[in-house]
């Protein structure tokens, strides 16, 4: 495969929800399930394109813990595409060596596609690569929820009876559930919505926001080319004072 020389100036953690499967089959008078297949194979073009843009950090959400909400039919479907895509991609990101990774809670999947998460996590957690974060059974809100719940049973086991305002945010940042990794410099949601949807809550508190029209499953190389061509314009501040400001 062709790889584009690294863009400097491209985000190092680009964060994708991939919005818009339903509404794609919807429109072609199929069944939502094979929008999610469709959405599926477009997760693999982006893949496959952000490891050639260089991008090191790729979380994809895949499955919001609200998304028990739907059918039956639609939730066991896109737990099956997970652990195909598990199977049948391993190859690919060993050969890759990326990394795969986990964001959310882990013990409310299905058990079998918690082994299959689980052996992919490991089978390839000692590579060097990208690495691509699926989100799936996560909320942002839920990821906060386990932090501190974790952060207070650690305090428990340490019998440590520090006063609550020594909490601090590098405390409960270190209890999420990647803390290794950077906050994405970027977040994309495609199919037009303008709304976050509990992802990435606290590590996305400074993200850039791209929004995009375009369905999910029509999602090609030149649109993530597109996203990451615009973050490169945008002027980050953190809260501070802007760039032309502090040089006058
Ligand atoms: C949102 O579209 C999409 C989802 C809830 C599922 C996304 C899952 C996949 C693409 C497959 C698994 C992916 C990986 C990488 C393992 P929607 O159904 O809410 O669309 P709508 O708003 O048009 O109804």
């Amino acid at each position: 495969m062709d790889r584009e020389p690294q863009v400097s100036g491209y985000p190092v953690h680009a964060g994708i929800i991939m919005d818009g499967n339903g509404r794609w089959a919807q429109r072609r008078g199929l069944k939502r399930t094979q929008g999610h297949l469709e959405g599926l194979k477009a997760a693999k073009r982006i893949v496959k394109a952000a490891r050639d843009m260089g991008v090191k950090y790729l979380t994809l959400y895949a499955f919001s813990t609200e998304n028990w909400k739907r059918t039956a039919e639609e939730t066991g479907f896109i737990m099956s595409l997970v652990k195909q895509h598990l199977r049948a991609e391993l190859d690919f990101y060993r050969e890759n060596r990326i990394r795969i990774r986990h964001a959310g809670d882990s013990g409310g999947l299905p058990p079998d596609i918690q082994k299959e998460l689980s052996g992919a996590i490991n089978d390839t957690k000692d590579f060097d690569g990208m690495q691509v974060i699926l989100a799936i059974n996560y909320g942002g809100r839920d990821e906060i929820v386990r932090a501190v719940q974790k952060l207070a049973g650690m305090r428990k086991l340490a019998a440590e009876s520090e006063p609550a305002e020594n909490i601090a945010e590098r405390d409960i940042a270190g209890c999420l559930d990647n803390p290794d990794i950077p906050d994405p410099d970027l977040i994309i949601r495609s199919a037009g919505e303008h709304r976050t949807s509990n992802f990435l809550l606290w590590e996305g508190a400074y993200s850039e926001l791209y929004f995009s029209q375009k369905l999910w499953p029509d999602w090609e190389k030149e649109d993530l080319k597109a996203a990451l061509e615009d973050f490169c314009k945008r002027d980050r501040r953190y809260g501070a004072e802007t760039a032309s400001a502090m040089s006058a």
